[in-house]
């Protein structure tokens, strides 16, 4: 993997691990890196997207951000698989609740993504492919939560491309089809993973209801999110 480089991604030498955490923010992956990872060695500064590799309970594990929606985390997945060969990749994000029963800082497992977007038009399929992620990585870390006491939710998401849509009805019909939670990036993800022959898990955390309005304050939103790192870094 010596001195491969992406028009993205240019690690200089930097190892990238197989399994990497793929929080939305570069500045989260960091925090990351900064809290919860050993020797860590910044791999990507390429746009901002800083990347890092380092261990954890000796495990050698990596954390990225993505940017936001499918078109910035298709490029960074993509080119992580293609290129660097990695193997597992779990997306630690944020995400509205569209269901009474999922409340805010809740945790979600993102069994199956559906989508609103044309991200999988490029596959020319002749019918729709079922968004899944990878069992493997999605029982682990259902194990791992129980082992914590951890409550998550394990369901069907929706990975949109529009944060503010025109259409404020089209929500309540993915509602009905009991679709937990709305977020833009798994579409990418799992279809990446998918194509390419990786792993691939989302876990959430509910920063706001599109149901009671109820919204996180960053504060309260850093604590949730260390429950969701917890469950992602035992993965590796
Ligand atoms: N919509 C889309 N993505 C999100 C939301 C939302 O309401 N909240 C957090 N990520």
């Amino acid at each position: 993997m010596k001195n491969i480089q992406t028009p993205h991604i240019k690690p200089e030498g930097v190892e990238i691990a197989e399994t990497i955490l793929l929080p939305g923010d570069p500045l989260r992956a960091k925090f990351i890196a900064d809290n919860f990872l050993e020797n860590s060695v910044c791999f990507n500064k390429v746009r901002g997207m800083l990347g890092y590799t380092g261990t954890f309970k000796g495990k050698k594990i990596s954390v990225m951000g993505t940017g936001m929606g499918p078109g910035s985390i298709g490029i960074y997945s993509y080119e992580l698989i293609k290129f660097f060969g990695v193997k597992n990749l779990i997306r630690i994000g944020t995400c509205g609740s569209l269901q009474r029963d999922v409340n805010i800082y809740d945790v979600i497992l993102a069994m199956a993504s559906s989508t609103d977007t044309n991200y999988m038009h490029q596959y020319n399929l002749p019918g729709q492919l079922s968004l899944h992620a990878s069992y493997d990585l999605l029982s682990k870390s259902h194990e791992i939560a129980k082992e914590k006491n951890i409550n998550v939710h394990v369901g069907n998401i929706l990975s949109t491309d529009i944060f503010y849509s025109a259409d404020k009805k089209s929500i309540d019909n993915w509602k009905k089809m009991g679709i937990l939670a709305v977020e833009m990036e798994s579409v990418a993800l799992y279809a990446n993973a998918i194509a390419l022959g990786a792993n691939a898990l989302t876990i959430l955390t509910v920063s706001d209801s599109l149901i009671t309005g109820e919204e996180t304050t960053p504060e309260e939103r850093q604590t949730a999110f260390t429950k969701m790192v917890e469950i992602a870094m035992e993965l590796a």
